[in-house]
């Protein structure tokens, strides 16, 4: 790591912990520490706990951890340096790396450039002659000029060159060009663009940067859309389109949609939270980045089949991950985009209305159900109940099942208390249900797998305590480092984790350098073993730097190690045993 300590130490003075997690997380203060839900895992219980004092924090439940900087990667999804540098800018430090570090950084800005570069030339195609086609596919779809600025939109021009050559002519190289996969090399290795005779809709990042594109076919040609594949910029499954502007809007919820056409259309028609999935369905990071911008989602899937599953789909995605959900209907036409173009004038006030009558997710399931049941006949009025309470026991509160029992009553002619004896026959197999699964789940736990950071920390617990307690005393205590240093030798460690730990710390230290959980990043630790450093780390108080502990937890090393040791003798075949005694003389 070339920057240096003092740098990220006053980076990190200038830069509050607790301050910055609490603009992701509703932390609440618990005597020195404070307290929140994690906001990497679904949880309903906080676990996540930030210690201001040490500049860390750490989640007992999915056991991520670390300092400031790794906390921004996470839940940014940024590298090191662009962690650093959000965290400058914050602050107004000046950032300067070596060349070596800036390579993979300055690559990415190149990609952005290039992008946008792009972005504005597939807008000037659009407006010139050769855009025209595309000009008028939109406005019958009732796009207007200011929405296309708006977005940016454009036009990939119907020949393989035209943006590779455009590129070329303002001095980009075609290696980048195919880096920021807009080009790829042919058969005869000349670059081609990737985007041709196509309308391109340019997807900008929360921070305006062009990060990929998004292309509607204009002729017919498959696939309908294309988009930019992962580059160093971009993750599909981590961006949704229109997020840039959502993120803005003041509204306490966001509109979830199935595609680019649907949310330009809402945006046109006033609905500015509106955002899509990239031609994905959705995923658990883009469930986590809407839960940091709102905590409701009002969902405009499209009205078909499909569309339909993947609310399902959705609904518990989103509730699994704390969000409240909406369903929009949308009656008698494909998708929101059809109807607010049918609409015509009134668009935004017909769509509020739809706003108005969505339905919470149980409504909407039992009213699904109902459609597929002809609750007219006795078959159709058994199924109901039956899977309608199915529903009430799986996602329904006590109050949402009292209520939800008398409306179902109500449909099909039965007492309230028929279907709420339902609903708790299917709550008790389900709790049956969940405490087997428990069950399952915490002996696999405490099985062979129970410490999935340090593998061989329960068969080695005595031995792998004191190495953690020693590794705790050396990053918090700089005075006792080097005393422990010269005393322990990393052959002392019994398990492999805590003596790679020991071993970098050691080496950071020998480099004059400061033993910081940051500064561990580069000896190849994963975010699971930092968070598992910073648990250590964390647990540390000074009653265990005093010098008959360290003794302690070196005597206990020994001791371990006297043990193995023994083990090893005792596992050699009787007529070995000489001749590994012969060679215990020889060393
Ligand atoms: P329009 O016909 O332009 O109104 O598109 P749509 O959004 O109504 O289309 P559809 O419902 O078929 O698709 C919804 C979203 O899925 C689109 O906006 C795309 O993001 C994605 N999608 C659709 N077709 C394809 C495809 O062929 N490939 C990929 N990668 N994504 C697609
Ligand atoms: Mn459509």
């Amino acid at each position: 790591m070339i920057l240096s300590d003092d740098f990220i130490a006053e980076l990190k003075e200038k830069n509050d912990i607790s301050e910055i997690i609490s603009q992701y997380v509703d932390i609440q203060r618990k005597g020195r520490n404070m307290m929140g839900l994690c906001p990497f895992h679904a949880e309903r219980t906080p676990s996540f706990c930030v210690y201001p004092a040490s500049g860390s924090f750490y989640c007992f439940g999915c056991g991520a951890g670390g300092d400031v900087i790794t906390f921004l990667r996470l839940i940014e999804h940024y590298d090191y340096l662009e962690a650093v540098k959000s965290l400058c800018e914050r602050c107004g430090m000046n950032f300067s790396v070596s060349d070596e570090e800036n390579e993979l950084h300055k690559k990415k800005l190149l990609i952005y450039e290039i992008n946008r570069e792009s972005a504005r030339f597939y807008y000037k195609c659009l407006l010139s002659e050769k855009g025209k086609n595309a000009r008028d596919y939109l406005k019958n779809r009732g796009i207007n000029s200011s929405t296309i600025t708006h977005f940016g939109l454009g036009y990939s021009p119907n020949n393989r060159f035209s943006l590779v050559d455009y590129l070329k002519k303002r001095g980009y190289n075609e290696k980048d060009i195919i880096l920021s996969n807009l080009a790829f090399k042919s058969q005869n290795m000349r670059e081609l663009d990737r985007f041709y005779d196509r309308l391109m809709f340019p997807i900008i990042d929360v921070r305006g940067n062009v990060i990929a594109f998004g292309a509607r076919t204009l002729s017919g040609k498959q696939p309908k859309y294309l988009n930019t594949s992962d580059t160093l910029v971009f993750k599909k499954s981590n961006n949704l389109f229109a997020l840039n502007f959502a993120a803005k809007s003041s509204e306490k919820y966001i509109i979830l949609a199935e595609g680019y056409m649907d949310v330009i259309a809402l945006h046109q028609a006033g609905f500015t939270n509106a955002v899509a999935t990239l031609g994905t369905s959705l995923t658990n990071s883009q469930v986590k980045i809407i839960s940091r911008n709102c905590s409701e989602v009002m969902l405009a899937y499209d009205s078909d089949s499909p569309g339909q599953k993947a609310s399902q789909r959705a609904i518990s995605l989103l509730k699994a991950n704390g969000l409240k959900v909406k369903i929009i209907s949308i009656p008698h036409f494909k998708d929101p985009d059809e109807f607010l173009r049918s609409a015509g004038e009134n668009a935004s006030i017909k769509f509020e209305g739809l706003i108005k009558n969505s339905k919470n997710d149980l409504e909407y399931q039992l009213s699904d159900l109902k459609s597929k049941c002809n609750i007219s006949t006795s078959e159709g009025k058994v199924k109901y109940l039956t899977e309608g309470a199915k529903i009430l026991a799986n996602s329904a509160s006590e109050v949402e099942r009292e209520i939800y029992s008398m409306v179902m009553s109500s449909e099909i002619g039965v007492r309230k208390s028929t279907v709420l004896i339902q609903v708790e026959k299917y709550i008790k197999q389900n709790s049956y249900k969940i405490k087997s699964k428990e069950m399952k789940n915490i002996l696999k736990l405490t099985a062979a797998k129970s410490d999935e950071v340090n593998k061989q920390k329960q068969s080695n617990l005595r031995a792998a305590l004191a190495e953690e307690s020693l590794i705790a005393c050396i990053i918090n205590n700089r005075g006792l480092a080097n005393t422990i240093i010269s005393k322990v030798s990393s052959d002392l460690f019994v398990t492999e984790f805590n003596r790679k730990v020991f071993d970098s710390i050691k080496d950071i230290i020998s480099k004059g350098k400061n033993p910081e959980i940051s500064s561990l990043s580069c000896y190849e630790f994963s975010f699971k073993e930092i968070g598992r450093i910073t648990k250590i780390v964390c647990s540390y108080d000074k009653t265990m730097g005093r010098e008959e502990c360290i003794a302690e937890y070196i005597k206990i090393l020994e001791d371990e190690n006297k043990k193995k040791k023994f083990q090893e003798l005792s596992d050699i075949p009787a007529n070995e045993i000489k001749l590994y005694i012969e060679n215990l003389k020889g060393t």
